[in-house]
């Protein structure tokens, strides 16, 4: 594992209290959710028992209520401690059809090309890939069936600086061009 991965672990690894937190009581975080989930309903429309890759999935905010739906579901962080977290709540609900991967969304190389139906890459995985972000993007175009949908979510980097990622982030700054880059890529290799 790279030094940037490296910190990202231990970053995320120390946030877990947060997000949850976050994810109970937070009014942004629960619009957030909510608009989220209008672009995820958007792509699965009446589908059902889709394979879907979550990466970077946290605490299963939505992993785990797509495996309660009965989509088989992979989900994939690079930290140990948010996947105990999720591992935890799924065990606690009885769900079974979700598959924990502990990894980097630049690193997909446990999946075979064209495995997935949906994949998901929310909330800022991608954001804090940097030098990375191009081999990410097509990690996850690589995994994705042929006609499959992708949600991404990238952060601004208002949101760094005020929830604390600021410090392995200034070092990254003045790409600022990351997000557009990154979505006229995808509209080549992806349309539709
Ligand atoms: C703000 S949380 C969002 C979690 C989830 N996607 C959601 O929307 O609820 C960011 C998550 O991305 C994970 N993460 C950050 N960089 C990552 C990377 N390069 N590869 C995989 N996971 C990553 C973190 O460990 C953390 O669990």
């Amino acid at each position: 594992m790279d030094q940037n991965n490296q910190q990202l672990k231990s970053f995320w690894d120390g946030r877990v209290d947060k997000e949850l937190e976050r994810e109970k009581s937070d009014p942004r975080k629960q619009v957030h959710t909510d608009l989220i989930w209008r672009e995820i309903q958007r792509c699965i429309g009446q589908s059902t028992c889709l394979t879907i890759l979550d990466a970077g999935a946290g605490t299963g905010r939505f992993s785990i209520p797509l495996a309660e739906k009965g989509h088989r579901v992979f989900h994939l962080d690079i930290s140990p401690k948010m996947l105990e977290v999720a591992k935890e709540k799924a065990r606690e609900q009885g769900i079974t059809s979700i598959e924990f991967f502990q990894g980097s969304v630049d690193d997909l190389s446990c999946f075979e090309n064209n495995s997935f139906d949906l994949v998901l890459c929310l909330d800022s995985p991608l954001s804090f890939c940097y030098a990375t972000y191009e081999k990410a993007l097509s990690e996850l175009v690589r995994v994705m069936k042929p006609r499959a949908k992708l949600v991404l979510c990238v952060m601004n980097r208002t949101g760094v600086i005020t929830e604390g990622g600021v410090n392995f982030d200034l070092e990254h700054f003045g790409t600022a061009k990351t997000s557009i880059n990154s979505f006229s890529k995808l509209a080549r290799v992806s349309p539709g």
